[in-house]
């Protein structure tokens, strides 16, 4: 196994994504190994917190979050004493005098080799300063890496996002900038690619001579719980269509990268972002729904949540019909969508294949293949064929021909990415050209939408959305594959 070495530097140190999804995943890359002695994380924020609260708050989070399983004490407390502690303000100079003394004496003492990794787990307010202060105050070394991690959102449209991405780019190099993009960590969104690029009959077949339309759910059933002061500002288009959603459309539609390195992906992913149809506001309002919940059993509607406006506009759902104007796949229609408050908790894609040119069986109707894949919360692939009925006489059914992952202990999305991040692999994280081809499609949408206040709520809790996302598919005579309202 090999070792990589690095200081992470995680500003938002005490934050809910750090503690849910970064120390985890940073102890499970301990426990198989990738991290070993010569690592340390220096976590900051403004809290006073002693090094000794931190490694214990740290623990905590790993042993809320890790299968015990997996794990002892012993490890969890050897893994904890690599964690320290700095009370931080991002815009005091002298803190990152401080902060600077600290990384350099911990590259000393745990033979780092002047590696760094710069995490902005915070408000995206202060990238623009901390990327600043790190170089000026000198943070960055010159005989290792320096890399930045950034979360989302990444700007909230494309003026926005330009500014926060100049910000940056005036201090790191563009190819030290690793903006997170977590669905591109799970192993069956990295999955799309091999599925297509690696199985000749899916190359031959991913197209629009035979594809006949593309299906993207991501759909949730936890209401909007304790963010509605980010949600507000926010809303379902620019919280998971603008980043998750548009990054597997551009997976499920780009053409076959030279080859499967970072800088050959990219450039494809680019381009099938860059051929979105970005709609005018009569496409937007024929293409695009948008809603928000309403009441449902024991659950209140989302205007009656915590700090949400009694009238607010901001939509927890969407449903469109994104076109991808190349070679490749003008004339398929990409359905998508998503919302808070669904009926089931599920991330799904579904690519359904044209019909049978004609049907040669009397009486019997076949059905569309389907090639299913399951991201969340099963790793499962099916395909669905029309099969012969095992019986006398000849009636066909569809036959769902399935894999589902089994394996417990497979990395979890933050671990995957942050391992990538250390190799220095920019595959599983977005590019500026894919953030900027991405909001200049959500931005025409929104504007859209500014325009007219909604008529909210407009779908029940516990529901698939409001009845026009059914009605979307209905008039180009379609419907929605996967339908967890109905058991089947
Ligand atoms: C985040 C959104 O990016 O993704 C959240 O901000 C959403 O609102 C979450 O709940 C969903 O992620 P996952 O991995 O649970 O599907």
């Amino acid at each position: 196994m090999r070792e990589e070495k690095a200081l992470f530097i995680i500003f938002g140190g005490t934050g809910d994504l750090a503690q849910r999804k970064l120390y985890p995943a940073l102890f499970n890359l301990y426990r198989r190994g990738h991290i070993q002695k010569s690592f340390a994380v220096i976590g900051t924020a403004r809290r006073p917190w002693t090094d000794e609260h931190y490694r214990e708050v740290v623990a905590d989070s790993i042993r809320g979050s890790v299968d015990a399983d997996f794990y002892t004490e012993a490890m969890v407390e050897n893994f904890a004493d690599h964690f320290y502690y700095q009370s931080h303000n991002v815009n005091d100079t002298e803190h990152y005098m401080i902060l600077k003394k600290l990384a350099q004496q911990l590259d000393d003492e745990y033979e780092i080799g002047g590696n760094r990794v710069f995490y902005l787990a915070m408000s995206p307010r202060f990238f623009g300063t901390i990327a600043e202060h790190l170089k000026t105050q000198k943070l960055v070394t010159d005989h290792g890496y320096n890399r930045v991690v950034v979360e989302k959102p990444f700007g909230r449209d494309l003026a926005t996002a330009t500014e926060l991405n100049q910000s940056i780019e005036k201090y790191f190099p563009a190819d030290s900038i690793f903006r997170i993009d977590h669905y591109l960590g799970k192993v069956m969104i990295q999955n799309i690619t091999a599925i297509r690029f690696g199985n000749s009959i899916f190359r031959n077949l991913w197209n629009n001579r035979y594809i006949d339309n593309i299906q993207i759910t991501l759909s949730e059933s936890l209401g909007v719980e304790e963010r509605a002061c980010y949600y507000e500002t926010a809303g379902a288009l620019r919280d998971m269509v603008q980043n998750h959603i548009l990054q597997i459309v551009s997976l499920l539609t780009m053409n076959a990268p030279v080859s499967f390195n970072d800088q050959d992906l990219r450039q494809e992913k680019i381009s099938a972002l860059k051929s979105l149809k970005v709609y005018t506001p009569d496409e937007v309002a024929h293409n695009f729904v948008r809603g928000q919940y309403g009441p449902g059993e024991g659950v209140h509607a989302y205007r009656d949540e915590d700090n949400i406006a009694d009238d607010s506009a901001i939509e927890t759902f969407v449903a469109g019909k994104l076109e991808v104007e190349n070679m490749n796949f003008a004339g398929v229609p990409v359905y998508i969508r998503t919302g808070k408050r669904l009926a089931t908790k599920a991330t799904r894609i579904d690519v359904i294949f044209k019909k049978m040119p004609t049907n040669i069986f009397p009486g019997v109707a076949l059905t569309n293949n389907v090639l299913s894949i399951d991201v969340d919360p099963n790793e499962e692939i099916t395909l669905y064929i029309n099969d012969k009925d095992y019986d006398t006489g000849f009636k066909m059914k569809q036959l769902p021909l399935a894999y589902r992952n089994q394996n417990r202990d497979c990395p979890e999305a933050y671990e995957k990415l942050l391992h990538d991040l250390l190799r220095g692999d920019a595959t599983n994280f977005t590019h500026w050209e894919e953030v900027k081809y991405s909001w200049q499609f959500v931005d025409a949408i929104r504007s859209a939408w500014d325009m007219e206040t909604p008529a909210f709520p407009n779908y029940e809790s516990g529901s698939m959305g409001p009845q026009a996302a059914d009605e979307l598919l209905a008039r180009d005579g379609k419907q929605w594959f996967f339908d967890p309202t109905k058991t089947n």
